[in-house]
């Protein structure tokens, strides 16, 4: 089988290395990681025309779409109009990520837990809502704005700003629609869901890192790493996410004409008395998740991939998918990230990497001679495996330390939670 990956990043890379356990892979941009174990294909993922050409080209037999920006977009209703095979919910589904007004539609009507909330279209009307809600309270941009659009504020006066900035166009339309909601205490928990709409395979659980420093301090990041698994997601939790969010969303979103098929991310918040309810859907794998999830997890992710998008029956026998060892990853990124990287500085990775590592390329390219540079802000993801989430923690760490580039950034402290934990030092 063939299989093309759409898009270039570290999540890419692993969903790459997983499909090539039994498939041949294609990758479109890719990245130097991914032109490793597959064919990397110089098409751009929102080049809807330029990819359908690639899978017309490579004889290929299942497309993966790795990033929102393409699904919102309905790469996946373009390929099936087409005749191909997608992995991957279309442009109406996706709208439960690009869509963070029409989300909390979905959970009401579906009742979810999740926290009480208003859309707001109007400034003035948010100001008002605002005044006379308790603090702290969370501002969100509805549409895409890479991860950047959810704004916890601490006091009524943030709130206000947070509003304002949104609606005066920061993050252009995706803030044309506001959502001011309820602030949530707990802890955070990650579960990626492989559905065709009505069934689901839960992969592990996992936590990312969203903040720049270390002890989560600083500005939010696309993620700066991961773990899985993680011991409060316990089997009984797991089910509860199941049987109160995941298949409540699914069964919502079939009854209104817009199935969910392909991977659903529940970002959730554990709550002190142990409730899971839902913050957030994306409608792709994580990332930095996915270069966790699935290196932990003995799944043949291109098998249940297959089955889903041919609309087939799928059997994914056990709804719950165990990982099979511990992973953490830890991102490396370049200097001035966040905010705007500096690129093209080379890259020296280690001649002989340590055993049970994985290392996911980011943002790097070959330049013309042939030599890594970094390409991005987020660069390299250093994964390491064990038999618990201390010890791949510590591998993971080690071959992060062995790669070397200009104004290399990582946090050291990746899995702290479960480190401590697990009380080992
Ligand atoms: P979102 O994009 O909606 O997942 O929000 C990004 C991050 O903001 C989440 O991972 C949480 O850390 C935080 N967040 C979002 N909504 C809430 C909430 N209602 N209560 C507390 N924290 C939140
Ligand atoms: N790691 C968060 C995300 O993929 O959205």
């Amino acid at each position: 089988m063939r299989v093309l990956v759409v898009g270039g990043g570290g999540r890419e890379h692993a969903l790459c290395w997983g499909i090539a356990r039994s498939a041949t892979v294609y990758c479109a941009p890719g990245n130097p990681g991914t032109a490793e174990i597959g064919t990397n294909i110089p098409a751009k993922p929102t080049d809807h025309a330029a990819i359908l050409d690639a899978v017309q080209e490579h004889g290929i037999d299942l497309t993966v779409i790795g990033p929102e920006a393409p699904l919102a977009a309905g790469l996946v209703d373009d390929l099936t109009e087409a005749g191909h095979r997608a992995f991957g919910p279309t442009a109406a589904a996706a709208r439960i990520e690009a869509s963070k007004a029409y989300a909390k539609e979905v959970m009401q009507a579906a009742d979810v837990p999740t926290a009480g909330s208003r859309t707001f279209a109007s400034e003035s009307a948010a100001l008002d809502y605002i005044a006379g809600h308790p603090e702290p309270l969370v501002v969100k941009a509805s549409g895409l704005a890479a991860g950047k659009g959810a704004i916890v504020c601490q006091t009524r006066d943030e709130a206000r700003t947070a509003a304002r900035e949104m609606f005066g166009g920061k993050f252009g339309d995706a803030g044309k629609l506001v959502v001011v909601e309820e602030f949530l205490t707990g802890e955070e928990l990650s579960v990626l869901a492989l559905t065709d709409g009505e069934q689901v395979l839960l992969l592990p659980a996992s936590q990312d890192h969203k903040r720049i420093g270390e002890g989560d301090t600083g500005p939010n990041t696309g993620g700066m790493g991961a773990y899985t698994p993680v011991s409060t997601a316990t089997e009984a939790l797991l089910q509860r996410v199941e049987r109160e969010i995941l298949l409540p969303v699914l069964a919502q979103m079939a009854d209104a004409g817009t199935p969910y098929r392909g991977v659903l991310y529940a970002g959730l918040m554990v709550g002190e008395d142990g409730s899971p309810a839902a913050l957030e859907f994306n409608c792709r794998f994580g990332d930095p998740e996915t270069q966790v999830v699935l290196p932990a997890a003995d799944v043949d992710v291109t098998d249940h991939m297959w089955r889903i998008s041919a609309g087939e029956r799928w059997e994914p026998g056990e709804s719950v998918c165990p990982a099979q060892r511990a992973a953490v990853t830890t991102v490396l990124s370049a200097k001035g990230y966040p905010g705007t990287p500096v690129k093209g500085d080379e890259i020296h990775l280690p001649g002989e990497p340590p055993q049970h590592t994985l290392l996911f390329h980011a943002g790097t390219v070959a330049d013309d001679t042939g030599t890594l540079r970094t390409a991005g802000g987020r660069i390299l993801c250093a994964t390491g495996l064990g038999r618990d989430v201390p010890e791949a923690a510590a591998l993971s760490r080690r071959l992060a330390e062995q790669i070397t580039f200009e104004g290399r950034y990582y946090r050291r402290d990746i899995a702290w939670r479960e480190v401590a934990r697990a009380g080992a030092p």
